[in-house]
């Protein structure tokens, strides 16, 4: 089948989340200037670059109660944000906290979950999960929407401090079968790691052949 996105699919449901899966959840807590709490899970996330790192963030539609959702203005009034990392054990918590409540509410209590200090940024992060990444804001990108009323917006931020539980690390490598990192995909549908495979491009085949030697 070949649709343009301009016309309808034909399908059952729009298949374009499915098709871009799986997509890793970045569990976003936030501030706002009163010291509000804010919990939310976002899976139009991703990393952008390595060094330094920066994460990207999509946000679509709007708060309930009107103008952006509660993750972005926060973001985008304090400068600061952590990107908490969801695992399998804590896939419950993580849905709880997604519901589109009252601006005042602190999803935090929603999950029963845990704010921990964070060590560079105001914004706790949870200790439920295994990996905080603390983020500092860098800029809001408009995208295109065809509905006026569902904005579209990408916000780029650099992390700048990232805790990782040490029992999640094996011999200095992050342990993919402790770790369990949940993703989202299509549907009402998540996966999560169980079964890693290791790949060596071209250049370093050659040169692992040629150490062998
Ligand atoms: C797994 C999951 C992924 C989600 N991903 C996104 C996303 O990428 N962008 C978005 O705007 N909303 C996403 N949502 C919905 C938001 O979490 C939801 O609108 C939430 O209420 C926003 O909270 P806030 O107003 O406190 O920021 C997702 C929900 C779930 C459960």
């Amino acid at each position: 089948m070949f649709y343009e996105t301009s016309e309808h699919h034909g399908l059952k449901h729009n298949p374009f989340k499915a098709i871009v899966s799986p997509r890793p959840i970045g569990w976003v807590s936030s501030m706002d200037k009163e010291g509000v709490l804010n919990l939310a899970p976002f899976s139009f996330f991703n990393a952008m670059s390595d060094n330094p790192p920066t994460v990207v963030l999509g946000f679509s539609g709007s708060h309930s109660e009107g103008g952006p959702k509660d993750t972005l203005a926060n973001i985008e009034e304090t400068g600061e944000f952590v990107c908490n990392v969801v695992t399998y054990d804590i896939r419950d918590a993580m849905n709880a906290t997604s519901e589109m409540t009252a601006r005042a509410t602190n999803e935090f209590e929603l999950g029963n979950l845990t704010a921990l200090p964070s060590s560079l940024v105001k914004p706790p992060r949870v200790g439920e999960s295994p990996v905080n990444m603390e983020c500092k804001y860098l800029q809001t990108i408009d995208l295109p929407s065809n509905n006026p009323e569902h904005p579209n917006r990408m916000l780029l931020g650099q992390v700048v401090g990232i805790h990782i539980n040490d029992d999640i690390i094996t011999d200095g490598l992050v342990d993919m079968s402790k770790f369990r990192p949940l993703a989202r995909l299509g549907y009402k549908d998540y996966t999560s790691v169980t079964d890693v495979f290791s790949l060596l491009r071209p250049d370093q085949a050659k040169q692992d052949q040629r150490a062998k030697r």
